[in-house]
């Protein structure tokens, strides 16, 4: 941290340590869970070019989360982030941003192939890949596009060739794709990366969510079990959203991130950017602050920063407690693809 540094705490005295930017609200996939088909047809008004957030206003904005605030880790979202033109510009532009020591980015995969070494060359640290099933037929109706698993799969092996980290996330919802988990964590054991289990949250407005379609992060983990012994181990950093466990055979780890059995909101220390540049303090709220109108507006670095402390200052956000307690119903929420997960 330089000099300048200071640390913000909000109202729940959780201090400002993550950012995630979506890049762009288009995607490839048209997952069930996230934008269904139906919904986002071919007339759905996408953001124009001139809306999302340059790539110079980017650079300048992650400067200031990491200079001013602290911040050591950007992730890349999306929709699909590999979907915005010249991303490994991008990456250049964040890899020369002195003390900020983790760039990684949440992808489908789908376009690694094409991009995993030149990320890798620009910058990028390590990639997360969304697989929801090794079924193909499953795969292609889950993500809405028929594209199949072995698409994803090569993805993940350009990634690891590229020498780019690698973990993978599945969504898990009851009566779709329960039956992966176990093939997914023997597949993943052996190939040696860290598959996440994501409990089926009620993300946006639109995924048709229900309380009883979700698998908990206890039944994930009493199922591997049954197979495959493992043991919970502690958070790799305060905040970290999934808990991680460890196969008692010293083959590897997975982890679970429970926001709607267990909800960690207690230690939630991330900023979210939206693809318009909206500052989200939380990934199901209803609005954000508009980041983009100050930066266009000629706000010096020093306004700029005070305006993003005081966001966060008020904050007060703790989604996944409230929906534990039945205080959310009816809320309208921001949707996945313009916040990126
Ligand atoms: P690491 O940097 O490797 O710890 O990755 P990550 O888990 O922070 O990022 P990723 O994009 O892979 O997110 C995994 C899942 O957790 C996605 O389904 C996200 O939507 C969800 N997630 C990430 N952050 C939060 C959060 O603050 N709240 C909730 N409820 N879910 C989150
Ligand atoms: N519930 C849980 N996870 C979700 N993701 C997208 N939609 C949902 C949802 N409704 C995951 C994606 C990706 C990450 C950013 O969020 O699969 O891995
Ligand atoms: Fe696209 Fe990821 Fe959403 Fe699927 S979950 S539609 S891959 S942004
Ligand atoms: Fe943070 Fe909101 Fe997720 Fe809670 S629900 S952990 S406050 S983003």
């Amino acid at each position: 941290m330089n000099t300048e540094t200071r640390r913000v705490s909000d109202k729940r005295e959780r201090p400002l340590r993550d950012l995630r930017i979506s890049v762009t609200d288009r995607c490839n996939f048209r997952c069930t869970y996230c934008m269904p088909a139906e919904l986002f047809g071919p007339d759905y008004p996408f953001l124009q070019k001139t809306e999302l957030l340059s790539f110079e206003e980017l650079e300048r904005l992650a400067k200031l989360f990491v200079g001013r605030f602290g911040v050591e880790k950007i992730r890349l979202t999306g929709g699909e982030p590999l979907m915005r033109k010249d991303m490994p510009e991008l990456i250049k532009k964040l890899a020369r941003i002195p003390g900020l020591n983790d760039i990684a980015m949440t992808t489908n995969g789908s376009l690694l192939p094409v991009y995993a070494e030149k990320l890798k060359q620009a910058g990028l640290h390590r990639v997360t890949v969304s697989l929801d099933s090794l079924e193909d037929e499953r795969f292609k109706a889950i993500n809405g596009r028929g594209v199949s698993v072995n698409k994803v799969l090569e993805g993940i092996e350009a990634a690891k060739a590229a020498g780019l980290g690698v973990k993978i996330n599945m969504v898990v919802q009851k009566g779709v794709n329960e039956k992966d988990i176990l093939p997914m964590a023997r597949y993943f054991k052996e190939k040696g990366h860290i598959l996440r289990f994501i409990e089926f949250m009620d993300v946006g407005n639109t995924n048709q969510w229900n309380k009883k379609d979700v698998i908990t992060k206890a039944e994930i983990i009493d199922l591997i079990n049954q197979h495959m012994p493992a043991e919970p181990i502690e958070a790799n950093y305060k905040g970290e959203v999934a808990s991680r466990f460890r196969y008692l055979d010293g083959s590897g780890e997975i982890g679970v991130i429970s926001s709607v059995s267990d909800a960690f909101c207690a230690s939630c220390n991330r900023a979210r950017l939206s693809a318009r540049g909206e500052l989200f303090t939380c990934l199901f709220a209803s609005s954000g602050f508009d980041v983009r109108k100050l930066v266009r507006g000629g706000l010096t670095d020093d306004e700029l920063t005070e305006s993003i402390a005081s966001v966060w200052r008020n904050r007060t956000d703790q989604y996944s407690i409230d929906r534990a307690l039945s205080k959310t119903d009816g809320k309208k929420k921001v949707e996945m693809s313009y916040i990126g997960g």
